[in-house]
């Protein structure tokens, strides 16, 4: 065998140069069809693997079912978004929070345990709910409860727990009985107390997330902005509740 490769090597080296060039020719030619059909055999067995339309479709029955699950449940841990605080908002500030939840529904359509979200005190006819809409791609339809009544005119004050920077109780554990506020405000420049005070009037129970514990423990003697940014705001504490759900 070896000597018959040796021999078509030589046989090659004799060949004249113009059969040379053709036989480089039809090698390279030869070549770059098992390349592409090598791709389009990947190409055919990724398709087979992964056919994506379906496992989008898929995808998105999941979430869409443990959704609607979370809809009826009547045991599944709620959050009020407070839009009553629409007309505190210039137009720019509103865009903000249509952003924030975009984010703030992306995170509960992901989480194996979605909240029940219910936007209250709306008002249709508000640049926030405008913008919401606009910047929500079928926000109306989305799965949540969309009410016009503000969160203590839909459930028990007992139960609500109104979350803002400025309450002195920090929030060292979620209880499931309870349903948290957040509100939609978006204040570029930061307004102290503002549903502080609201909640303390209506007589609700408030809290704050507990920043300052745990950063004092990780770095030391520091004090920390408790407002979280306009743009991380609601939808981290979002996160922070679906962790713990
Ligand atoms: C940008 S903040 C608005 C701050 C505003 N000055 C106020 O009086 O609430 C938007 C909302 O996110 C929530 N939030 C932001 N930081 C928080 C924190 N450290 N603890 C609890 N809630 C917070 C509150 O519900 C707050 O109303």
């Amino acid at each position: 065998m070896a000597d018959s490769g040796k021999e078509s090597e030589i046989s090659l080296k004799r060949l004249p140069r113009s059969q040379k060039k053709k036989l480089a020719r039809a090698n390279k030619l030869q070549k770059i069809k098992e390349k592409r059909k090598s791709k389009k055999d990947l190409k055919k067995l990724k398709d087979k693997a992964i056919p994506n339309d379906t496992t989008r479709k898929y995808s998105k029955s999941i979430w869409k079912q443990r959704l609607k699950t979370a809809l009826e449940d009547e045991t599944s841990q709620k959050i009020c978004i407070d839009f009553s605080v629409s007309n505190m908002m210039d137009s720019k500030e509103c865009c903000k929070f249509a952003h924030q939840f975009n984010r703030l529904y992306g995170a509960n359509k992901k989480s194996s345990s979605p909240v029940h979200l219910h936007i209250t005190g709306v008002d249709k006819e508000s640049e926030l709910y405008k913008q919401c809409s606009e910047k929500n791609e079928g926000f109306e339809d989305y799965l949540m409860t969309i009410s016009e009544k503000k969160h203590f005119e839909l459930f028990d004050k007992e139960k609500l727990i109104y979350l803002t920077p400025d309450s002195d109780t920090p929030l060292t554990e979620i209880d499931s009985s309870k349903i948290y506020v957040i509100s939609a405000l978006v204040d570029e420049t930061v307004e102290k107390n503002v549903t502080l005070n609201s909640a303390k009037a209506i007589g609700i129970n408030t809290a704050r997330l507990p920043i300052e514990e745990y950063m004092k423990r990780a770095y030391g003697n520091y004090t920390f902005n408790q407002v979280l940014t306009t743009n991380q705001g609601s939808y981290q504490i979002v996160y922070i509740i679906l962790g713990a759900s």
